[in-house]
């Protein structure tokens, strides 16, 4: 039988390696700033949905999609440090530590965001076994990742999370707030996994309709924990989506709407699935934990 706890915990300890070894290991500022806040020990979610879709089509060899999920995991750090700035959410705790502009300082943490998000890009693109026999394909994939991270995906998301702090939104208009906020970069992991492991358009198609519900539920669950999860397992505040009158599901729709609006898309999310066999059981259990995480 299929053991998530073992294969999570197998896939960090390839993408630490991997994060580690990209990471110059010097005592400059910047450098350490950027570690700081990438070692912190996030949960991975992002690049490990990206080896296990390179799984699910038949894909998995993790040296060829090591340095796409590595990329996303960078760029979602830089996202959270930047996030945490006093002009955003302003955070004083990320990943179980004080958050990278209180460590260091603001234009310290403003910088190894830059650094990081770069960083990503670099990786990409940089030679390797796999990037030589499909150049083409690689092309594809960072262009993927650099339009889910940026002014119409992941950007666009955050612009319109600040510019609703204290406006009620319509449920339709948080939905697409949250697609762009947090699915887009998890849409991405994906459709890059599959892409790298050589999915087919059908396979992608089923994919992309699972990384659509799981990417909703993650933020979903992300704002049901805000209310009431426990900020020692989460490594980060709770009650602030309340304190900064954000737009989350449970102020608009009750936290038991809520945890049934997750647990539907959750179930779309697996329904998706269908046509897979057991390659794809991972993608299954990493949907089920994404809606009874507690961090
Ligand atoms: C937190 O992401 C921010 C959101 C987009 C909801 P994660 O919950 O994946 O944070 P880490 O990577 O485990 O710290
Ligand atoms: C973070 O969303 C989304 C990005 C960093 C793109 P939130 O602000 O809702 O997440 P937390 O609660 O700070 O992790
Ligand atoms: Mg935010
Ligand atoms: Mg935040």
């Amino acid at each position: 039988v299929f053991d998530l706890s073992t294969y999570l915990a197998e896939k960090r300890a390839l993408i630490n390696t991997a994060l580690e070894r990209i990471l110059d290991q010097n005592p400059r500022r910047i450098a350490s700033a950027m570690g700081y806040s990438l070692m912190a020990g996030g949960k991975r979610l992002r690049p490990i949905l990206c080896m296990a879709s390179a799984e699910a089509v038949g894909g998995g060899n993790p040296d060829a999609v090591l340095p796409a999920a590595c990329a996303l995991e960078i760029i979602h750090t830089y996202s959270l440090i930047h996030d945490d700035l006093p002009a955003m959410d302003d955070d004083a705790l990320r990943r179980g530590r004080p958050t990278c502009h209180m460590q260091f300082d603001e234009a310290t943490a403003i910088l190894a965001g830059d650094g990081l998000l770069t960083l990503a890009f670099e990786i990409l693109s940089a030679p390797g076994p796999d990037k030589e026999k499909n150049p083409l394909l690689w092309l594809k994939v960072i262009h993927e990742i650099a339009g889910a991270a940026g002014y119409r995906g992941m950007i666009e998301g955050q612009m319109q999370d600040m510019a609703a702090e204290g406006v009620l939104l319509p449920p339709e208009d948080l939905e697409k707030l949250h697609a762009l906020k947090t699915g887009a970069l998890i849409r991405a992991s994906v459709r890059a996994g599959a892409l790298v492991g050589g999915g087919s358009p059908d396979q992608i198609r089923g994919l992309e309709d699972y990384a659509r519900g799981i990417g909703l539920a993650f933020q979903v669950t992300d704002d049901i924990l805000n209310v009431e999860g426990d900020p020692a397992l989460m490594g980060k505040a709770a009650g602030t989506d309340q304190t900064r009158k954000k737009n989350a599901y449970p102020a608009l729709m009750g936290l038991e709407q809520s945890k049934e609006l997750a647990r539907n898309l959750i179930d779309q999310a697996i329904l998706a699935l269908d046509g897979f066999d057991e390659e794809a059981e991972p993608l299954r259990a990493i949907a089920r934990y994404i809606l009874h995480r507690k961090r």
